[in-house]
C-alpha cells in the first residue's frame, strides 16, 4: 500500500513515517512525504494537490499538516481558516475525486470544553468551537465530509489532543525549561490546574492510525468515519507537570493556578477530554503515564561523559552543556535534505548540509536532548561532513524497542 504523509516533518508526521516503515503492508518503499515548500497550505488547491497525487499515486493520504500555533490562529483567524480549514477542503476534493482514501487530523478543540458531566467528548457530540483554531478545524471536518459525498474513497477524521513526543517544544519540554527557570529564580512553578485533557504520545497515535489504514477488511467506499484516538487516562496540566518534574528529577514547588491567570490570545477549552473510540484490534491505546515513561530514556548517564546514552539529563549536566552526537531519526528521501540526519550539539541544531533547521530555534531543551540522545556505537556512522552525501544510515533498533504492532481485524465502523 502506498501511503503519503502531508506534514512529514511535524511531530506526528515523523512518528507516522517510522510507524509506516515498520508496517507489514507498506512494502519496501518508504512512505511518500510532503511538506513545505512542495505543499503550502496558504496556496494549495485541489488542482495543485491533484498534480501531486497523479505524480506519486498514493492509495492513502494522511494529512497532518496544520498551523498549530493556537494563539497565532486567534490573532489571524483568516489565515487560520485558510491553512487549517479551506486548505483541507482542497486536499479532500483532490483525494475524493480520485478515490484516494484520506485520513485527516483534527482536534478536541472542535468542542467548547464546557462539559461538566465528567465524560469525554464522543464523535457524535455536536461541534462547538470557541477559538479560531477549533473553528478552522471544524470547518475542515465539514468540507472534507462534503468532498467525500459519493466518492469511491474513504474519509477518516481522526481527532486527538495534547500531543507530546519528539522533536521537543511540547508541553513536557516547556514545563522542564520553565521549572529550571523557576528554580533558578527561587520561585514556584505556576501551572494551570483547571485545564484537563488526554495527553497523547505521538508515536502511539501514529501506530493507531497505521492500524486503522492497515485493515484487510476496510469499510465500504464512500464511508466517512470519526475516530477519537488518544492515550488512556486524563490529567490536568498541573498533574502532567508534576509527572514531568518527577521523571526529570527537577525539584521545584508547583503552584496550581486557574487558566484565567494567563493572558493569551486563544481561549483553550477547559475540558479537553476525548472519549477514545475502539481500534480495529479492539484494544485501547495505553495509559498516557505508561506512554510517558516509555518516552523517557531507559538508562542513566555514563559518569564523566559528555554524551548522554539515553540518560536522564539532569539540570546540572544541562547547565554544563549537552552534547549529543549520535545519528538521529531519518526522514524519507522525498524531503530532499541529504541523509536527513539531524545533529544536535550543545545549542545548535542543523542538518548535515549546514542549513539551520528552523523548527529547532531556541535554547537547548532537556526534553529534546533526551529524545535525541543515542548511544555512540562503533557500528553506527558518526556524522561528519563526508557522510552527509552518503545514503541513509542503517536502521537502528528503537529505544525503547517498538511494541508489537497490532495488525488485526477490521477498520473501525462508522462511529456515528
Ligand atoms: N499538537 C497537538 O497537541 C495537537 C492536538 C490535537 C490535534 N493536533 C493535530 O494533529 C496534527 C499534527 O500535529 P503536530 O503536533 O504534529 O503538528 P506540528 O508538529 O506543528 O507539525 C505541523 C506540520 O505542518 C506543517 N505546516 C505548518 N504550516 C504549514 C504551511 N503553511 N504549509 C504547509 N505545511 C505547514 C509543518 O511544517 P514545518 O515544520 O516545515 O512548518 C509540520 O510539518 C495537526 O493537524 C494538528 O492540528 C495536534
Amino acid at each position: 500500500m502506498r501511503v503519503a504523509v502531508v506534514g512529514v516533518v511535524g511531530r506526528l508526521g515523523r512518528a507516522l513515517v517510522q510507524a509506516l516503515e515498520e508496517a507489514p503492508f507498506t512494502g519496501f518503499r518508504p512512505p511518500i512525504g510532503w511538506d513545505q515548500p512542495e505543499l503550502e497550505l496558504d496556496t494549495v488547491t485541489a488542482a495543485s494537490f491533484g498534480a501531486l497525487l497523479d505524480r506519486e499515486r498514493p492509495e492513502v493520504v494522511i494529512h497532518t499538516a496544520a498551523w498549530t500555533d493556537v494563539d497565532g490562529n486567534a490573532r489571524e483567524p483568516e489565515v487560520a481558516m485558510r491553512r487549517n480549514g479551506t486548505a483541507v477542503g482542497e486536499i479532500a476534493q483532490a483525494c475524493a475525486g480520485r478515490g484516494v482514501d484520506l485520513v485527516m487530523l483534527s482536534t478536541n478543540e472542535v468542542f467548547d470544553g464546557r462539559r461538566t458531566d465528567g465524560r469525554g467528548y464522543e464523535p457524535r457530540d455536536e461541534r462547538h468551537p470557541i477559538n479560531a483554531y477549533g473553528a478552522a478545524k471544524a470547518a475542515a471536518e465539514h468540507l472534507a465530509a462534503d468532498a467525500y459525498e459519493g466518492s469511491a474513497g474513504r474519509l477518516a477524521i481522526v481527532r486527538t489532543a495534547w500531543l507530546f513526543g519528539p522533536p521537543g517544544a511540547d508541553f513536557p519540554a516547556k514545563i522542564a525549561a520553565a521549572a529550571l527557570r523557576a528554580r533558578a529564580a527561587g520561585e514556584a512553578l505556576r501551572v494551570t490546574g483547571d485545564e484537563v485533557g488526554t495527553p497523547t504520545y505521538a508515536p502511539d497515535l501514529a501506530e493507531a492510525i497505521v492500524e486503522l489504514i492497515g485493515d484487510d477488511d476496510p469499510p465500504p467506499p464512500g464511508s466517512r468515519t470519526i475516530h477519537h484516538l488518544v492515550n488512556g487516562g486524563r490529567a490536568s496540566r498541573a498533574d502532567w507537570a508534576r509527572e514531568v518534574l518527577r521523571a526529570l528529577a527537577i525539584e521545584v514547588e508547583v503552584a496550581e493556578v486557574p487558566s484565567s491567570t494567563w493572558q493569551r490570545a486563544s481561549t483553550p477549552p477547559l475540558w479537553a477530554v476525548l472519549e477514545p473510540t475502539p481500534l480495529p484490534s479492539g484494544l485501547a491505546m495505553r495509559h498516557w503515564r505508561e506512554a510517558f515513561r516509555d518516552a523517557l530514556p531507559a538508562r542513566g548517564p555514563a559518569p564523566g561523559r559528555e554524551t548522554w546514552d539515553h540518560g536522564v539529563l539532569t539540570p546540572a549536566s544541562h547547565a554544563a552543556g549537552a552534547h549529543c552526537t549520535g545519528p538521529h531519526r531519518s526522514l524519507p528521501p522525498p524531503h530532499g535534505r541529504g541523509t536527513n540526519e539531524l545533529r544536535v550539539t550543545g545549542r545548535s541544531r542543523h542538518w548535515p548540509d549546514g542549513r539551520a533547521r528552523r523548527r529547532f530555534k531556541g535554547p537547548a531543551c532537556p526534553w529534546e536532548l533526551l529524545h535525541c540522545a543515542r548511544p555512540p556505537s562503533a557500528s553506527l556512522p558518526r556524522w561528519s561532513p563526508a557522510s552527509a552525501s552518503s545514503p541513509r544510515p542503517a536502521r537502528r533498533p528503537r529505544s525503547p524497542p517498538p511494541r508489537t504492532p497490532r495488525w488485526r481485524s477490521s477498520w473501525a465502523r462508522p462511529a456515528a
